[in-house]
């Protein structure tokens, strides 16, 4: 059994609800289902949070009990130095962590072109909606 973590950053509570012609009309609760449905095998921890703080505690705890991550950092990408680095404490000790997103941050606004996180994380799926994770679910099953 594998066990992995699927860890959401701020705004991600409302998916669903949030700018649907961006991120769809499926909720974070579908996401789950649908994840725990289509990888039975997984062992899925779950966990959203708007703060900074408990994104960065999550990662710390993933890497005591050395647990892979799917992390969509949300808006955290393009500016939080603070959790880069706490990713980086995972991939630099061997641990997987895939960047995922929802859009394309490359087809929006200037300032989502960037992403202090990509650095450190092992690979990066972004634009393909929901599956994004899908996705890095299956590379990290696979790999
Ligand atoms: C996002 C893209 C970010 O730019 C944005 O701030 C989000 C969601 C995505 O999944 O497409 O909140 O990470």
């Amino acid at each position: 059994m594998s066990k992995i973590l699927i860890l959401n950053g701020p705004n991600l509570n409302l998916l669903g609800k949030r700018e649907p012609d961006i991120y769809g009309s499926a909720t974070l609760a579908d996401l789950e289902r649908s994840l725990s449905a289509k990888f039975p095998t997984a062992e899925f921890e779950f966990f959203q949070t708007n703060s900074e703080e408990a994104l960065i505690g999550k990662l710390h705890e993933a890497f005591q009990s050395r647990t892979e991550v799917v992390l969509n950092p949300a808006a955290f990408t393009h500016y939080s130095y603070a959790l880069r680095d706490a990713c980086a404490v995972l991939t630099t000790s061997g641990l997987r962590l895939v960047e995922v997103h929802i859009s394309n941050p490359h087809t929006r606004e200037e300032f989502r072109h960037n992403s202090v996180i990509s650095g450190v994380a092992t690979g990066v799926i972004a634009g393909f909606g929901l599956s994004s994770y899908e996705l890095a679910v299956s590379w990290l099953l696979a790999n």
